[in-house]
This record gives C-alpha cells, sequence and structure tokens, in this order.
C-alpha cells in the first residue's frame, strides 16, 4: 500500500543523461553565496537501487557491467529491427530481477522538488474572495471581513474527513506529476480542537499511504476564531492544554507554526504557542513577515526555529538578525504573487549569507499552486535568483527546512532516488526561462518511475 507505483524492477540505470544536476558526495544546508553553486555532470549516467541512489558518474566513467547490458540491448534492438519487430520490448527489458535501462538522451535530471511550506489540506476553493480582490479589496480587508482563512474554517467544519482526504490526496498525486516529491503540510483551517485534529489525521493518513515524504505542522494559531476575537488567551489556551497534548499524544505533527502578523498573532503571543509546542518536542516553523515588520522573524531566530516563512516585508536589521542565525528563511513568491505584493528580497538575504528555501505555500486564499516549477521560474524572473540558487533552494535547502537534508533533495549516493527527468530541454537555465510550459518528462518517487 505504501508505493503504489510498485513493480517488479528493483535496479535501473538512466544513461546519457544531458546534464545530471545537484550531484554531491555530501551535503549541508547552503548558505549565502554557496547557493549559486549546483554541481554538474555533463552526459551522465545515474544507477537506482531499490529506493536509493546507488552511483553516478560521467558516460565515460560508465563502469563495464553496465557498458556490457547496453551492448546486448542495442544488439537485441537491431536483431528485433531485422526481424521486422519494434524492438520496444528489447529495447527496455523489465522482466522480474533486471534492470531497467532508460535513454534520457537530451534530457537533465534533478532532484525532485521539496516543498517545506503548504497548506494542501483544504475544503472547497476561494474564487469568489479573489474576485472580491480583482474589484480592490485587500487581502486584509476580506480577512476583516470573516473571509480568508475563517471562510476555509467554516468550510472545512462542514467536509468529513473522507472527503478532506480525497481532495488532498488527488493534490498530492497532482503535485507528484509536476516533479514533487517531498512536502510539508499544515493544519490551521481547523480552529477547533475537533477541526484541527481531523486535519492532522488527514495529514497523518496522507503520510501513511503516499510515497512521498511528507512532514506535518501543527498550525492551530493560523487565526483567532469569531468566537475568540477578544479573547486570545480564551484561544492560545485552547491550543495548549486542549490540542497540544493530544497531538502529542498520536504524533500528529513534526512542528509548529504561528501566523505572526498584526491581526493575527503577536510576537508574544507567537512565542508563546510555540514554546507550547516546544514542550512537546515540536520544532517551531513560523509565518513571519508577510505582511509587516510583525517581528515574527526575531521570535523564530530567538526560538531556534527551523524556518521562518514569507519574509514579503524585511528591513536591514531583521535580514542581519536571520543572516546571524541557524534558521531558514523560507519565500514563497506564489504568494506575493497571487497577492500583488512586493516579491521577497532574495538577493539581500542571499548576500547577507542567509540560507533560503523556496516553497509553494499551496492554499487556497494567497498561492491557490502548488506548481514548484512555477516557484523557481518566479524566484529566478522576479528575485532575481540565478537559476542554480533557485533550484538549489527548492531542492537541498528545501529538504533542510522539513530535517530531510540528510535523504533527499540532492543527487547523493545513498539519498532517495526522487527525482526528476526533464523533456529534452537546451539547458538547466531553460527551465526557469520556459516558464509556464510543461517540461516535465518523468518523476521518480523512492526509485520509480510514477508516470
Ligand atoms: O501562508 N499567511 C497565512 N496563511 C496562509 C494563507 C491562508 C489563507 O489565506 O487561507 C499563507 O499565505
Ligand atoms: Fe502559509
Amino acid at each position: 500500500m505504501r508505493n503504489p507505483y510498485l513493480t517488479a524492477v528493483s535496479s535501473r540505470l538512466i544513461y546519457n543523461i544531458r546534464q545530471l544536476a545537484g550531484t554531491r558526495s555530501e551535503t549541508h544546508l547552503l548558505r549565502g553565496a554557496e547557493l549559486a553553486d549546483l554541481p554538474c555532470i555533463d552526459n551522465a549516467w545515474l544507477h537506482i537501487e531499490g529506493d536509493q541512489i546507488a552511483a553516478y558518474g560521467p558516460m565515460s566513467e560508465l563502469p563495464e557491467v553496465w557498458d556490457r547490458q547496453l551492448e546486448q540491448r542495442n544488439a537485441g534492438a537491431q536483431l528485433a529491427n531485422r526481424a521486422g519487430d519494434t524492438g520496444a520490448q528489447l529495447a527496455n527489458p523489465r522482466n522480474d530481477g533486471e534492470a531497467q535501462l532508460i535513454n534520457a538522451s537530451g534530457r537533465l535530471v534533478l532532484p525532485a522538488w521539496c516543498d517545506s511550506h503548504t497548506h494542501l489540506v483544504f475544503a472547497g476553493s476561494r474564487e469568489s474572495e479573489f474576485v472580491d480582490k480583482l474589484k480592490g479589496l485587500s487581502y486584509a480587508d476580506i480577512n476583516a471581513k470573516g473571509g480568508g482563512i475563517l471562510n476555509s474554517a467554516r468550510k472545512l467544519a462542514a467536509t468529513s474527513e473522507d472527503t478532506l482526504f480525497n481532495d488532498a490526496w488527488q493534490r498530492l498525486n497532482d503535485l507528484a506529476l509536476l516533479g514533487t516529491g517531498a512536502i510539508e503540510i499544515k493544519s490551521g483551517y481547523g480552529l477547533t480542537v475537533e477541526d484541527e485534529l481531523k486535519m492532522l489525521r488527514v495529514i497523518k493518513k496522507l503520510k501513511e499511504r503516499s510515497g512521498l515524504s511528507i512532514k506535518a505542522t501543527f498550525l492551530g494559531a493560523h487565526t483567532y476564531p469569531a468566537a475568540y476575537k477578544s479573547d486570545h488567551q480564551g484561544y492560545i489556551g485552547l491550543i495548549i492544554n486542549d490540542m497540544l497534548p493530544v497531538i502529542a499524544r498520536e504524533g500528529l505533527a513534526d512542528y509548529i507554526d504561528v501566523f505572526c502578523e498584526e491581526g493575527f498573532f503577536s510576537p508574544a503571543e507567537t512565542e508563546q504557542v510555540a514554546r507550547a509546542g516546544m514542550s512537546h518536542g515540536l520544532r517551531p516553523k513560523i509565518h513571519a513577515n508577510q505582511l509587516n515588520l510583525s517581528g515574527g522573524v526575531e521570535v523564530g531566530v530567538k526560538l531556534g526555529a527551523l524556518s521562518v516563512d514569507h519574509l514579503e516585508t524585511m528591513d536591514e536589521k531583521t535580514i542581519s538578525t536571520l543572516a546571524a542565525s541557524d534558521t531558514i528563511g523560507t519565500l514563497l513568491p506564489t504568494a506575493a504573487f497571487f497577492l500583488r505584493m512586493p516579491f521577497q528580497p532574495a538577493r539581500a538575504l542571499i548576500d547577507a549569507g542567509c540560507a533560503i528555501a523556496l516553497a509553494s505555500d499551496f492554499n487556497p486564499g494567497s498561492s491557490p499552486s502548488g506548481n514548484m516549477n512555477l516557484v523557481v521560474a518566479m524566484s529566478c524572473i522576479q528575485m532575481r535568483m540565478l537559476p542554480g540558487e533557485a533550484i538549489n533552494a527548492a531542492t537541498l535547502n528545501g529538504a533542510y527546512a522539513m530535517s530531510l537534508g540528510d535523504r533527499l533533495g540532492s543527487i547523493t549516493v545513498g539519498k532517495k532516488a526522487n527525482l526528476i527527468v526533464t523533456r529534452p530541454v537546451p539547458s538547466l537555465a531553460y527551465m526557469p526561462y520556459a516558464f509556464g510550459s510543461d517540461l516535465i518528462g518523468q518523476v521518480f518517487i523512492n526509485g520509480e518511475p510514477i508516470n
């Protein structure tokens, strides 16, 4: 059940790869100028054994055993052609126990995307708010009217766990086909004990059933429910006393998140909730500085958060605070794009030496797309990130922003074979350049092709 794509083949060679990107013998979180270094091998091969990357190198150094298999395959194809057969079967043997040989000529191979910030579990959609925004209402106006997060919370309360799961399952599989191999998913549209647990149980079920690597984040502190608008401590009490103990007991979350923003959770409230999560072993990942200089970055850094996310609104002081910390700054350009806000200052963050990741923020209110190809393209086009920087931030650093850097995010022997094989394209830079084009040829999750 765990891997729906299971086949009898456990050994695969991808050869004639135009460029194999993200090859690293060891990995660490990339900071500042290091982000620009995306090691690549031109004209390469990659061997997958089971669910792992077993070996890789240039075609000029292809081990003899593979050379022989390719020769046999070519001889077989020629024989079959002479006999009037198409040779397709021999050209791509998939019998039990045999290695699969995949000719990637003209294609690039890179690690699958690691999307470290999403709200993938939600009910319905909010395109009517989108139209309201086109007519001139701001994100804050919509929230003040009981729209926004509260609108999604009402929809979620009226939706069964099964429906939520089925919808999220569909979205997850759609994202996998777009190249996403690992994903973080937050709660935060429940806002009651029952519905926050419902969301987290859906995420747990996704973890159990999907071949993707999934991390769960408890975001009970996403906004104040209407009944607690003037009783903040009442709602925080509910989070601390009624939600967190059950979440910890049932192992429903890996991280705790708080939306630290004017009109949402103040820095002091953020700290209170995050510390309560930490006392249950949940490391903070904080929504910070989306709409204002909210103090969220400072709180996150003070608490040793794994990441502070959004960062549309930054000044020099906040950038240096982040740069001097071990906290990752996660940029969500599609949210800035959709809300027509200034993009995150990626260049200033990189120049200051910050460690940055890129993520989709997939959610029905501010980023109704989880397409990481678009995130990478937008980061280059609008934030002037170089293609190599954007790819590193959306793969290796994204993996670190989910504590998965030792298993995912690069072409490293022993790491999981979560890979994107592109369509034939001239270079890596072509990917963000030809934004909006479908350039994904094949995706491998845990060593298995899913399409
Ligand atoms: O990351 N900023 C807060 N939360 C989400 C949006 C939530 C919503 O509008 O539904 C975000 O952008
Ligand atoms: Fe978000």
